[in-house]
C-alpha cells in the first residue's frame, strides 16, 4: 500500500527519518517528485551530509533551487552552521546588549560569550530557517530529509533547547530588569526583551507546528534486517515521548520474488523481518519499496520510484531505464 495522506491540505510538513542508508533521501526526494505535480513543494535537507544533490542529480547547496525537469519542486540543502551565523549577525546587538547589562562581563569577555558555540544552537538555526520559510508560505509542502535517527531526534529536541538558551538569557535580563526598577522605579521594554519575547515565540511555534499531526507528519523509514527494525523501534518510541505520534512507515529494500535464485533466497531471509516488523509495528500503516536494480538517481528514476511509494504501482526503476 502506498503512502496515505501526503495531499491533505492541512499537511504542511512531512519528515522522513531512519537510519542512515535506509532511503531516506530517495523517499524525501520522491514524495517531492510526487507532490510537485499538485503543489508548490519545497524539499530540505538538515542532514550535514547532504545527498539531495545526489539523489536529484543536481547541485543544490544552502540556496532555494529549482528542480531541474520537476516543475513546481524547489530544493535546499541547510547549512546549520551559516544559519547561525548569519542568525548572530542579524541579532548581535541584541544579545551583546543583553549580556552587557546583565552581567559583569567586561567587553572582551563578552566578545568570548558571543562567539562560543552553543552545542545544538546551529542546528535550531537551521529549523528556524524551515520555519522562515513557512512563514513566508510560498510553498504548500516542505519535505524534510532529516539525518539519521540521532541527529533527527536532536532536531525536534530543539525547541527545547532553544527554549532552554531563551530562559538563560531571560534569568540574565530579569535580573538587570529588577535592579533597574528598584532603583528608577519605572521600567520600558527594549529590543533585547522583544528579542527575547520573538524567540520565545518561535519556540512555541516550532513545537506546536511539531506536535500537529494535521500539519506535520513523521514518516519512519526502515529495511527488513534486525539492527535497523530495533532502531525504528527506538526512533518511534523517542518520537512519541516528544509528542510527535508516528503513523507510517516505509520498508525500503525488499527483494522482488523473481525467478532469479539469490532474489528468492534473500527475499526468504528478509520476510522474517518483515513479519516482525508487521507485529511489532501493526498500528501503523506500511508501504513496502521493492529494492531496484540500481541507483535511484535522478528525476526520471525518482518519478518511476515514486508510482510504487506513492500511488502503489509494482514497478522496477530499471523497466524504464
Ligand atoms: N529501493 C531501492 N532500490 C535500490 N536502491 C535504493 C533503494 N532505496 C535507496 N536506494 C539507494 O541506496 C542508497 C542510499 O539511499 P538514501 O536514500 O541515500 O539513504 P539515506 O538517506 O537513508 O541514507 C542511494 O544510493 C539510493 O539510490
Ligand atoms: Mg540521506
Amino acid at each position: 500500500m502506498p503512502l496515505i495522506g501526503l495531499k491533505e491540505s492541512a499537511l504542511k510538513l512531512i519528515l522522513f527519518g531512519g537510519k542512515g542508508g535506509v532511503g531516506k533521501t530517495t523517499c524525501a526526494a520522491s514524495t517531492g517528485v510526487f507532490l510537485a505535480r499538485d503543489f508548490k513543494t519545497l524539499l530540505v535537507s538538515t542532514d550535514p551530509a547532504h545527498s539531495v544533490s545526489d539523489s536529484l542529480g543536481q547541485q543544490i547547496g544552502d540556496v532555494v533551487t529549482g528542480v531541474k525537469n520537476v516543475k513546481n519542486l524547489s530544493a535546499l540543502e541547510i547549512n546549520a552552521e551559516k544559519a547561525l551565523r548569519e542568525f548572530k549577525m542579524e541579532y548581535e546587538k541584541e544579545i551583546k546588549k543583553i549580556l552587557d547589562t546583565s552581567t559583569n562581563l567586561d567587553q572582551e569577555d563578552i566578545e568570548s560569550v558571543f562567539s562560543m558555540s552553543i552545542p545544538g544552537l546551529d542546528e535550531v538555526m537551521g529549523f528556524k530557517t524551515i520555519m522562515n520559510l513557512m512563514d513566508k508560505g510560498e510553498y504548500d509542502k516542505y519535505i524534510i530529509d532529516t539525518a539519521p535517527t540521532g541527529h533527527a531526534l536532536r532536531l525536534l529536541t530543539m525547541p527545547k533547547l532553544l527554549d532552554d538558551w531563551v530562559k538563560m538569557l531571560a534569568k540574565l535580563r530579569w535580573k538587570y530588569r529588577y535592579m533597574v526598577k528598584t532603583f528608577s522605579g519605572k521600567i520600558q521594554a527594549d529590543e533585547a526583551d522583544d528579542f527575547l519575547l520573538n524567540m520565545k515565540k518561535t519556540v512555541k511555534k516550532i513545537e506546536e507546528l511539531l506536535r500537529d499531526p494535521d500539519r506535520c507528519e513523521f514518516i519512519a523509514v526502515t529495511i527488513p534486517e534486525e539492527m535497523a527494525i530495533l532502531e525504528t523501534s527506538r526512533l518511534i518510541g523517542s518520537l512519541g515521548e516528544y509528542g510527535v505520534k508516528v503513523k507510517q512507515l516505509v520498508v525500503n529494500n525488499v527483494a522482488m520474488v523473481s525467478d532469479c535464485e539469490f532474489c528468492r533466497e534473500r527475499r526468504k531471509e528478509q520476510e522474517k523481518y518483515i513479519n516482525q516488523i508487521k507485529k511489532k509495528f501493526a498500528n501503523l500503516h506500511t508501504t513496502i519499496m521493492y529494492q531496484q536494480p540500481r541507483e535511484v538517481k535522478g528525476a526520471d528514476a525518482l518519478s518511476v520510484f515514486t508510482r510504487q511509494l506513492a500511488q502503489g504501482d509494482r514497478v522496477e526503476v530499471a523497466d524504464r531505464l
